[in-house]
């Protein structure tokens, strides 16, 4: 008897798992269907309903999606009448640095290094001339130029405005700026318990 449910188990079991990930031609027997079939349509499918017949809409004229509109030029470009803005728009504080630094650790790093001296795992295992951040020219960039730079990219580097939002971009550029900061501080600016740590 106990022979003849295991058997039954483990065939229910063998059926449920081949109906599941079925790659035959044939329409697979579904006992839970899960969410396979939904009424939807997916991007660039056919919609009848629509007298151009895309499915995918574009945004109806003189509307601007909410967090979409960019009427600020030097927040959202970094730049007023063609020059770089000099100093960072957000207001500096531990909150925005340590979300700058997240940011920078998950976009930058990869290339730049968590010290931002170019030397990122990238870096060291391609020939790419990835930028040192910590470069006196870099330095001297005003705010706007660094914020530009991770926006629309320069050279050999690409820009990640898609990406990043403009808020991220900001608090990146406050990071920078620490660890560019950080990367010239006189062991005076140690603060002193952190001091037995350095060696
Ligand atoms: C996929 C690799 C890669 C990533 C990711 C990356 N960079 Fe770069 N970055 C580069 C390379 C390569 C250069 C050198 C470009 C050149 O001079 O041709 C560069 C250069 C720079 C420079 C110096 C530009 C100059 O004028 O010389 C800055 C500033 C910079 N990156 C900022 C950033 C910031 C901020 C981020 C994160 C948002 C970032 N980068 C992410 C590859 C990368």
């Amino acid at each position: 008897m106990m022979k003849t449910t295991t058997a039954l188990l483990i065939a229910l079991a063998v059926l449920t798992i081949s109906t599941g990930c079925n790659s035959s031609q044939n329409t697979p027997f579904e006992i839970i269907p899960d969410m396979d079939h939904q009424q939807k349509w997916k991007a660039q499918m056919e919609n009848p309903f629509f007298s151009d017949r895309r499915a995918m809409r574009k945004p109806v004229e003189g509307t601007v999606a909410q967090g979409k509109l960019f009427a600020d030029d030097s927040y959202h470009l970094g730049v007023v009448e063609g020059k770089f803005i000099g100093r960072n728009p957000e207001k500096i504080n531990k909150e925005l640095l340590v979300y700058g630094q997240r940011k920078f650790n998950t976009y930058c790093s990869p290339c730049h290094g968590q010290t931002g001296d170019g030397k990122g795992i990238v870096a060291q295992r391609s020939l790419w001339q990835v930028g040192n951040m910590l470069d006196p020219r870099i330095k001297e960039y005003p705010d706007g130029e660094i914020y530009s730079v991770a926006s629309e990219g320069r050279r050999t580097m690409n820009g990640y405005r898609n990406q990043i939002g403009d808020r991220e971009r900001w608090a990146i550029v406050a990071y920078v700026r620490a660890l560019q900061r950080a990367s010239s501080a006189p062991v005076a600016d140690v603060p002193a318990q952190l001091l037995p740590s350095l060696h």
